[in-house]
């Protein structure tokens, strides 16, 4: 049966010693706690080596928040998914919303990312989502069953059931305004069956599809009863451990 999942997102938060110490921290919290779900955390680049050389790894995963769409060389300021494996980090976020839209990170882009991820022994957490503008059109379906078509349908079988999903509207990423679980639950639903139909139903059943968007310790119990909604994406709500932990007993 698929994983729940609650992952953190840092973004650009955190100076690496304010870093390592809330990854202690929270190693700490979990420490001989009973937990129903993996538990990740999404860091800057530099904090990594450091935050997986200090915690429990088997305990906290870790996840770059970005990787290369290269694979070695003259990339100027770019760090390949092989790095990102070589500091003991296991997992990736690629086409968070924030790279799509500020850093203009097409499907094409996004597809070299995730086959580079794959390679390294990475495993993508590829995150789709629709603007607001999209879902008041009611193209928020089509919208989403595109991103994932374009970047990862051309994966064999084997490779996509090694992916982690995230359906993040935009329109709920650190505003406070979280879709509500029935949304949340009739997008994961339409996702899954869009994989369905490209990869059979026991990969479809497989994957993981996590919910990002203001889940907090309020919403998360609700969003994550929900039969298609697998766990979280967390962004603000994951930068300290009295925020962050309430979600991951949320399971
Ligand atoms: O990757 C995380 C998402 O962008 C959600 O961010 O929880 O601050 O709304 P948020």
């Amino acid at each position: 049966m698929r994983k729940n999942i609650v992952a953190g997102n840092w973004k650009m938060n955190k100076t690496l010693q304010e870093g390592v110490a809330l990854a202690k921290e929270l190693d700490a919290a979990l420490k001989g706690r009973t937990i129903n779900c993996d538990v990740i955390i999404g860091t800057p680049f530099i904090h990594l080596a450091s935050i997986a050389a200090a915690i429990d790894i088997t305990r906290i995963a870790v996840a770059a928040e970005n990787c290369a769409d290269k694979e070695s060389g003259a990339y100027t300021g770019e760090v390949s998914a092989a790095m990102v494996a070589s500091t003991g980090a296991r997992y990736v976020i690629i086409g968070h919303s924030e790279r799509r839209a500020y850093y203009h990170e097409t499907s094409a882009i996004l597809m070299e990312k995730v086959k580079l991820a794959l390679t390294n022994d990475l495993t993508p957490i590829f995150c789709v989502g629709e603007v607001l503008e999209e879902r008041e059109a009611g193209k928020h379906f089509e919208v989403v069953a595109r991103q994932i078509e374009e970047a990862l349908f051309a994966l064999d079988q084997a490779d996509f059931a090694k992916l982690i999903l995230a359906y993040e509207p935009v329109w709920a990423i650190g505003t406070g305004k979280t879709a509500t679980s029935d949304q949340a639950q009739e997008m994961h639903a339409h996702i899954r069956k869009s994989i369905a139909a490209k990869y059979g139903k026991e990969v479809a059943d497989g994957c993981s599809i996590l919910y990002g968007g203001s889940c907090n310790a309020a919403n998360a119990k609700e969003l994550f009863s929900r039969p298609d909604v697998d766990g979280g994406l967390i962004g603000g709500a994951s930068l300290s451990v009295d925020k962050f932990l309430p979600i991951i007993e949320a399971f």
